[in-house]
């Protein structure tokens, strides 16, 4: 018999179902609740509330489990690559050669933008920032790909939407650092993959080719492939909640990433590396700066260190801290912020305040590092974690699009505001 939940409301006792996730994730299902009580849950933030069915990507925070599909990050860190991966988020299973070297010509094919397109960037200031660009840019995206602003997708129009978005992004984000900078504009090279197109289109100047080191450029793919997708996160779930309403594919996204955009989401790794900074240019001692992070009262607190949802390591950062090591190894890198990085990492996990609290460094801190070293600029670090995130909002958008049972979402609320009055007018307020 499946598991139920009661609860008694005014004297009377109601049933409700729970749901078992293929992981055996339980939700009490209480979708029927206000028809039947009247009463609804208050849930500040959604800490406990499920707000849909997914099959696509599974967390375990306490364990320090993410899986894509299924699929370990551990395994798909060491052996795919980033269009590989979005592919398997986006589609459900690891493509086959033919479907992965098809989705990789698509890619290159729609990466270029439109010719016209450049012009929309001589209007943004130099000093824009790169995330308003960034989504103000796919909804410019959309007016060029009409007929892919009905949602109802066929599987041909899904891998088209999929490799366009893929494709454009990088492109947008190296022309958003040529524009700030005053350079001129690289081409993409189809014969390039991904991650070291982008680098391509980002550093390479007329008078000089950047040399892809494979090192970096490997990092760079697993940044992508670590950011790919995890679960029902802040920009996820704005791109769930803005496609509820049949918004288009590319709407959906623009709206991703105007909600990670917001500090306390994707701003994490930018201040990783502020807060190296400041601890260089005050010319404080590694020693100071442990007592200032374990003193309560300081309201300081090592950036990159902790984790909302995991809280034994997280899985991401133990992959992209080999991976820092070796490219700041090939790139001989002498930087005396990642000279305090490495201080700081070394010192706090030996610290017993840190191993106590199980307080490792996370995913942020490693990716602040290496995209440092590879010479992307701060405020462009979202904008990385944006091109990484593509394949899981794709995924959730199509899954919510597809799901027969998906409504438009609409949270209801507890009012506290004024009570019933009469209106006064104004002379005799
Ligand atoms: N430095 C010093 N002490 C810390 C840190 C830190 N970075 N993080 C947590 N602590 C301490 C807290 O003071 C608390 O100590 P106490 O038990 O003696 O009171 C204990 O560790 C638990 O901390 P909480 O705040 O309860 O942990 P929570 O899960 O709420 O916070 C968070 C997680 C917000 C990530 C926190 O660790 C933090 O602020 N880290 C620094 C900022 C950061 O790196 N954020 C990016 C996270 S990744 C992401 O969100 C994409």
């Amino acid at each position: 018999m499946s598991e139920t939940v009661k609860a008694t409301f005014d004297g009377k006792e109601i049933e409700f179902p729970v749901i078992v996730g293929t992981e055996n994730e339980k939700a009490i299902d209480i979708s029927k609740l206000r028809s039947s009580t009247g009463y609804i849950t208050f849930d500040d933030g959604y800490k406990n509330t499920g707000a849909c069915r997914s099959k696509i990507t599974f967390i375990d925070g306490e364990k320090g489990i993410l899986q894509y599909r299924g699929y370990p990050i551990e395994e798909m860190a060491e052996k795919s690559t980033f269009l590989e991966t979005a592919y398997l988020i986006i589609f459900g299973e690891l493509p086959t050669k033919a479907e992965l070297s098809h989705f990789q010509e698509l890619v290159a094919k729609h990466t270029p933008i439109h010719y016209d397109m450049r012009h929309a960037f001589e209007s943004f200031p130099a000093n824009a920032n790169p995330m308003a660009i960034l989504s103000a840019m796919f909804n410019m995206v959309s007016c060029y790909s009409p007929h892919l602003l009905d949602g109802d997708y066929t599987p041909e129009q899904l891998v088209e939407a999929s490799a366009r978005l893929l494709g454009k992004t990088s492109t947008i984000a190296a022309y958003t650092f040529k524009k700030a900078n005053g350079r001129p504009f690289s081409f993409s090279n189809p014969k390039l993959d991904y991650s070291a197109n982008f680098l391509h289109m980002m550093f390479t100047e007329p008078y000089q080719e950047y040399m892809c080191d494979p090192d970096v450029v490997r990092a760079m793919d697993l940044i992508l492939v670590l950011h790919a997708d995890h679960e029902q996160n802040c920009s996820t779930s704005t791109v769930r909640m803005v496609g509820s309403s049949r918004a288009n594919l590319f709407a959906s996204v623009a709206s991703g990433v105007a909600a990670l955009w917001g500090p306390l989401h994707g701003g994490a790794n930018q201040a990783v590396i502020k807060q190296l900074l400041e601890i260089h240019e005050s010319g404080q001692s590694i020693d100071q700066v442990m007592e200032r992070a374990k003193d309560k009262n300081s309201g300081f607190r090592l950036m990159g260190f902790g984790h909302r949802v995991y809280k034994n390591f997280d899985p991401r950062a133990k992959i992209l801290k080999k991976a820092c090591d070796k490219v700041l190894a090939s790139l001989k890198t002498r930087d005396p912020l990642l000279d305090i990085a490495r201080a700081l990492e070394e010192r706090a996990l030996e610290d017993e305040y840190f191993i106590e609290r199980k307080l490792y460094p996370n995913v942020d801190f490693y990716s602040g590092i290496v995209m440092r070293a590879i010479g992307i600029p701060l405020d462009m670090f979202t904008v990385m974690f944006a091109m990484g995130r593509m394949p899981g909002w794709i995924a959730n958008w199509y899954e919510l699009r597809t799901d027969p049972n998906s409504v438009i979402n609409r949270p209801r609320q507890v009012y506290e505001g004024a009570t019933k009055r009469s209106y006064v007018p104004v002379d005799k307020r």
